[in-house]
């Protein structure tokens, strides 16, 4: 009795230690996000030990060896030695000879038994060939806390890698609600590890102006402020009489150096974005000279007030432009990237119908409505960038009463904007809402935090930027934008933006053909561990299950049960009980029997419980069927 006891702890450690170990989730050699262009993988590994030493030749590579050595030190606990030079160990070298054909970002990295050399034209890819191989190293290197017992081996192997797209970026919302700047750094450190190299700031709008002006200090004294308020956004209580605007703030411009110096060192551009002649709330509640009817008092708090309140600067006052000409001076001396975003995004042009400055502007310019004053406006912004050597990037509104001379789009209304951009000859930048906006519902609904539309890490894998019949080259690339009305804070900005945002970080590298989501979710599963090692936050959306109602020939619904990831199964209820393992496993469209109240679906793997138990009435059910949909 005692050695069947025996054997059977035995047989339940040893299963334990596998699943840990788990093959292709715990293959560190093959999980790097975003794939590279070609990997050989070769026998044997190169052990990072207390005495390896870094060596680096060539400008600015100096920096990214002590990155290294300071991304490996918190896990490893201890420091390695960095020369310059060459010699056994980490090499990481710029090439004296250019090698054309890896640009500006490409690099090689090859690891073997005695060496680690990563090669490359320039320090952007340096930095990228060590993303792939601290991606290469065990999940525990994420880790802020010294990892005892881990062997810091890397498989052999020799990569070639350069990316897709020149423009990979991430959009965070600052205005909606405040991410100190920490927390921004944290942001761009974590979108620098898969390669990303923009990071688009959306700096103000409705709720919030987030940047120091120093020549129109208002703009932050008031403009920064909103009174304090939880709960579902649109359908907050506006501020009341007497309460205090507190909640907020805005970065100095001292923050700012200290952000784009950081983002610098991880080679991530940060465009800002002031978002005018809409979305502009904040600038005209502090100086309401700039607006058409000076009767906006109060920061938005996430109550409904679109077309009710002014959010508009007046396009018909001299002094808008004047003010705006301070701002953008001051934006050009912080930012040193030659874009500046200024949003044109969802401009309510009811105002300035009425609005007498507006009405005389649009006679004296032959102005025919006020799609064509929306487009003298940012003509006239354009001209003012270009004072500053700054070019001017727009949502695609900007297209509406003719596109600024040298504007570059930015397509969030789907693709159609940005190929009507591209067909004109402008550069554009994709970010299609249905594919890379990260505020959107990630999976069922009725399990996620309260938000809208849906935006599966699917369809964030399966974005394609280059719309067939359009010259490539005019498309920059694309991004994934985090809106935060409902991101309270930075937790969920990461569940927001993770794993989506691996997946466009894919799309954009990557080479068309070498993307494979099956793949992709098994490197998923892999950076979700190294994730958690880190302490950042994601959405394991993607285990849950999929319900989809309609209705046959004769109005009866039928319901279908989907999955994202192919190698789950579903278990389902209609009797008010829990399912599991043991319950009806879907296998075809189902009915409803008679009197059912309530469906309850989960997902397994294998014996597991992987997604969340989802249950939803019949009369939900019936809502969500969309007619003429099976
Ligand atoms: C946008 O989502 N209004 C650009
Ligand atoms: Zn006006």
């Amino acid at each position: 009795m005692k050695i069947i006891f025996y054997l059977f702890c035995l047989a339940v450690i040893f299963s334990a230690c596998n699943k840990k170990q788990g093959s292709a989730i715990r293959d560190d050699s093959l999980s790097v996000i975003p794939e590279p262009l070609n990997i050989t993988l070769n026998p044997g590994y190169y052990s990072i030990r207390n005495t390896s030493t870094v060596y680096w030749t060539g400008e600015d590579s100096e920096s990214v060896a002590r990155y290294l050595i300071a991304r490996l030190e918190p896990a490893m606990g201890f420091s390695l030695s960095v020369q310059q030079g060459a010699g056994r160990g980490i090499n990481l070298k710029i090439l004296d000879t250019e090698d054309e054909s890896l640009g500006i970002e490409g690099y090689r990295l090859i690891v073997t038994p005695r060496n680690i050399e990563v090669t490359a034209n320039k320090a952007n890819g340096i930095f990228y060939g060590i993303q792939t191989l601290l991606q290469k190293l065990p999940a525990e290197i994420k880790s802020s806390s010294i990892q005892k017992d881990v062997e810091w081996k890397i498989r052999s192997a020799e990569i070639v890698d350069i990316p897709r797209f020149k423009w990979r970026g991430l959009m965070l919302d600052v205005s909606r609600h405040f991410f100190t700047k920490e927390e921004v750094k944290e942001y761009i450190d974590q979108l620098a590890e898969y390669k990303m190299n923009i990071f688009h700031w959306h700096l103000t709008d409705d709720q919030g102006w987030r940047i120091e002006i120093k020549s129109l200090p208002k703009l932050t004294e008031i403009g920064a402020w909103r009174v304090r308020r939880v709960g579902q956004w649109w359908t907050r209580t506006p501020g009341q009489e007497g309460e205090p605007a507190e909640y907020g703030g805005f970065y100095t411009h001292e923050d700012i150096r200290e952000i784009v110096g950081y983002a610098k060192e991880r080679f991530v551009e940060i465009v800002p974005e002031i978002d005018v002649p809409g979305h502009a709330l904040p600038a005209i509640v502090a100086y309401p000279e700039i607006s058409c009817t000076q009767t906006v008092t109060e920061i938005n708090v996430g109550n409904l007030f679109y077309g009710i309140d002014e959010n508009t600067l007046c396009a018909g006052n001299d002094l808008t432009f004047e003010y705006l000409d301070r701002i953008f001076t001051e934006v050009a001396m912080l930012f040193p990237s030659e874009y500046i975003h200024i949003g044109g995004d969802e401009v309510y042009k009811g105002f300035w119908q009425k609005c007498p400055k507006c009405q005389a502007r649009m006679k004296e310019e032959g102005l025919n409505d006020t799609y064509e004053l929306q487009s003298y406006f940012i003509r006239r912004v354009e001209k003012m960038l270009e004072t500053k050597n700054r070019r001017l990037i727009g949502w695609d509104e900007i297209l509406e009463g003719g596109l600024a001379p040298n504007a570059t789009v930015m397509s969030w209304r789907g693709m159609k904007g940005g190929i009507e951009a591209a067909k004109a000859g402008h550069n554009v930048i994709m970010t299609p809402n249905n594919h890379t906006y990260l505020d959107l519902y990630q999976g069922e609904p009725s399990v996620e935090p309260d938000t809208y539309s849906m935006c599966r890490l699917t369809d964030s894998y399966n974005f394609e930027p280059v719309p067939d019949g359009i010259n490539e080259k005019l498309i920059l690339g694309g991004q994934g934008n985090l809106w935060t009305e409902s991101v309270p804070h930075f937790r969920h900005a990461e569940y927001m933006t993770w794993p989506r945002g691996w997946a466009l970080a894919e799309v954009l590298w990557t080479p068309r053909e070498l993307k494979d989501w099956v793949h992709f979710v098994k490197k998923t599963e892999g950076h979700f561990i190294r994730a958690d090692f880190a302490g950042i936050n994601y959405a394991r959306s993607m285990y849950n299950a999929i319900i989809t109602p309609f209705s046959d020939e004769d109005s009866n619904m039928l319901i279908k049960l989907d999955t994202e990831i192919k190698d789950l199964d579903l278990y389902y209820t209609f009797d008010n009980t829990d399912p599991d393992l043991y319950s009806d496993k879907y296998k075809d469209v189902l009915s409803v029997p008679k009197d059912a109240t309530w469906l309850k679906v989960i997902t397994y793997r294998d014996d597991d419980p992987a997604g969340k138990m989802i249950t939803l009435s019949i009369e939900e059910l019936q809502k969500r069927i969309i007619p003429g949909r099976n």
